[in-house]
């Protein structure tokens, strides 16, 4: 069904600013992400994509590389963005500055400053599959940093490398784990490096793998952020801190085994996270529901605000691994190609009660982009768009694209975060409390 961007009023989620109070009155900074793997034979359209970004608060994505067009679609969007040097390129950056310096001109300072790129992950678990290139793993970091220091963004733009679990010998207690030794010189590098460039450990770390592999052992509500009676609690018996979760233990496990090298804290970011909802017959516990109730509850916990046991004060920030499924690792995605969700996820945590809003088309907006915007908002975006069709309320013809045909408005709202083709206004009268949302497309 197509619908008629002439009728002009295109509503508005106001989710967005009540977020931004909502972050206020949490942790300020506290986020959960979500992985785009941007590496998919069919990635759906890159509107889509940051359209089902927006439609669920989401502020913080990672791409598995510097996909354009997705970089383009997320220009002035307001989403922080990082991207990944594959691992098929890792070797080439480490060998040589100017590769790095060229990568950085290509794929980061020509995106700047509309898209916000805040991060760099270099490679993916790259040590997992290439251990015997470890030295060039530690160049290519040093070196793109130099590249964003000449280029005058190593502020902005954090240089780091998502490391797995398996690092760590023995993750618990948490308290006394330390990196496998034989990784001694390159985590120490890695970790010379976090610090001097005040970057941050990177972090993959899946509940899923470890409760399966447990046997039993550890109980399903501690994966899920859930409650334990007080007899099965998980307590590590040398510090005496109760584990409320199991991504907690595997963050402070983190924590500890930096401080046995004899580093400071450097914060940890979650990379990728999650819960496959579906997986091999013998796979039971990749349901919907739970992959729904992990995510959710990964949400609460994030954006609670406070750190793991150990680190009270660092944020548990984290990356939903992913977005879509994967080939390579399949039934984790959190919506469909189409943009339908596979289950209910807001990341913003917001209680959905919204205000009414609605955004004008700005004059000289592209037409198509506008149609575009609508079709996805109305479909997909599953935005109630009913009071702007012919004969509804706010149905206003074609003619009037023009703002000098607008009707009285009394509060105008700009938000940063929204795609400059549109201004937004909140009519307070005409067509107040319809909701809805809308990606203004490209
Ligand atoms: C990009 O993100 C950083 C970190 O949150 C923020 O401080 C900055 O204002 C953002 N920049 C833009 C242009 O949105
Ligand atoms: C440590 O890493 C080595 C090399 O990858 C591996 O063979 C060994 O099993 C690991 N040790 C532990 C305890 O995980
Ligand atoms: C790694 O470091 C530990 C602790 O400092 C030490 O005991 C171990 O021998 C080292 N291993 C290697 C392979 O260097
Ligand atoms: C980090 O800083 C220390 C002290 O300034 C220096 O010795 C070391 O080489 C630096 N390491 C890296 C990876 O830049
Ligand atoms: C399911 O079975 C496959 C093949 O036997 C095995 O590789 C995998 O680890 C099993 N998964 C679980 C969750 O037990
Ligand atoms: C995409 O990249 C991710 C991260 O590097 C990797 O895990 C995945 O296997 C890749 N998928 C495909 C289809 O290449
Ligand atoms: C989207 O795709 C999923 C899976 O193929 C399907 O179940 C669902 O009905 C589709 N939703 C829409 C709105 O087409
Ligand atoms: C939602 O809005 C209604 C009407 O303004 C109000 O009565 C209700 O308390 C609100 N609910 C929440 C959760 O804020
Ligand atoms: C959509 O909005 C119309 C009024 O414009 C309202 O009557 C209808 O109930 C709404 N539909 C849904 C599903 O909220």
């Amino acid at each position: 069904m197509h619908w008629k961007f002439g009728t002009m009023w295109l509503e508005l989620w106001l989710g967005s600013l009540l977020l931004i109070f909502a972050r206020f009155s949490n942790a300020i900074d506290a986020f959960v992400g979500i992985n785009i793997p941007t590496n998919l034979s069919n990635l759906p359209s890159p509107e889509l994509v940051v359209g089902i970004l927006r439609t669920h608060h989401i502020t913080h994505v990672r791409i598995f590389d510097t996909n354009p067009l997705l970089l383009t679609a997320l220009s002035d969007s307001g989403i922080e963005v990082m991207i990944t040097v594959t691992n098929n390129e890792v070797l080439a950056i480490g060998e040589s500055p100017s590769n790095a310096a060229s990568w950085i001109n290509t794929h980061v300072a020509a995106f700047k400053p509309a898209t916000n790129i805040t991060a760099i992950a270099v490679g993916s678990e790259f040590l997992s599959s290439n251990p015997n290139a470890a030295t060039f793993l530690v160049q290519a970091m040093a070196n793109l940093h130099k590249a964003l220091v000449a280029s005058n963004l190593n502020d902005e733009i954090k240089v780091s490398t998502p490391l797995s679990m398996g690092m760590i010998s023995k993750p618990f207690p948490p308290s006394t784990a330390t990196f496998n030794t034989s990784w001694n010189s390159t985590v120490y590098q890695i970790l010379d490096f976090l610090k001097n460039s005040s970057s941050f450990y990177m972090l993959n770390a899946f509940p899923y793998d470890s409760y399966v592999q447990s046997n039993g052992i550890f109980p399903i509500q501690y994966a899920f952020f859930q409650p334990l009676p007080v007899v099965r609690q998980i307590v590590d018996p040398n510090t005496l801190f109760h584990y409320e979760s199991m991504l907690d233990a595997m963050v402070d496990a983190t924590y500890y085994s930096i401080a046995a090298c004899n580093f400071s804290p450097i914060p940890i970011i979650v990379t990728e996270t999650g819960w496959p909802w579906s997986g091999g017959a013998n796979e039971t516990d990749a349901t919907v529901e739970n992959a729904e109730t992990f995510n959710n509850n990964l949400v609460r916990r994030v954006l609670g605000g406070s750190g793991p046991p150990s680190q009270p004060a660092m944020l548990l920030n984290s990356y939903i691994y992913e977005m879509f499924d994967d080939e390579m690792k399949p039934g984790y995605g959190v919506f469909f190609r189409n943009g339908s969700s596979v289950y209910d996820l807001d990341l913003g945590g917001s209680s959905g009660n919204f205000s009414g809003g609605f955004c004008v088309a700005r004059k000289g907006a592209d037409p198509a982009s506008l149609q575009g915007g609508l079709n996805w908002a109305c479909g997909p975006g599953q935005a109630n768009c009913t009071a702007i069709q012919s004969g509804q309320p706010c149905y206003l013809p074609n003619t009037v694209m023009d703002p000098a045909y607008l009707p009285e408005v009394q509060t105008r709202v700009l938000v940063g975060s929204v795609h400059q083709h549109l201004d937004l206004w909140v009519p307070q009268e005409v067509c107040h409390r319809h909701i809805g949302f809308l990606n203004p497309g490209i």
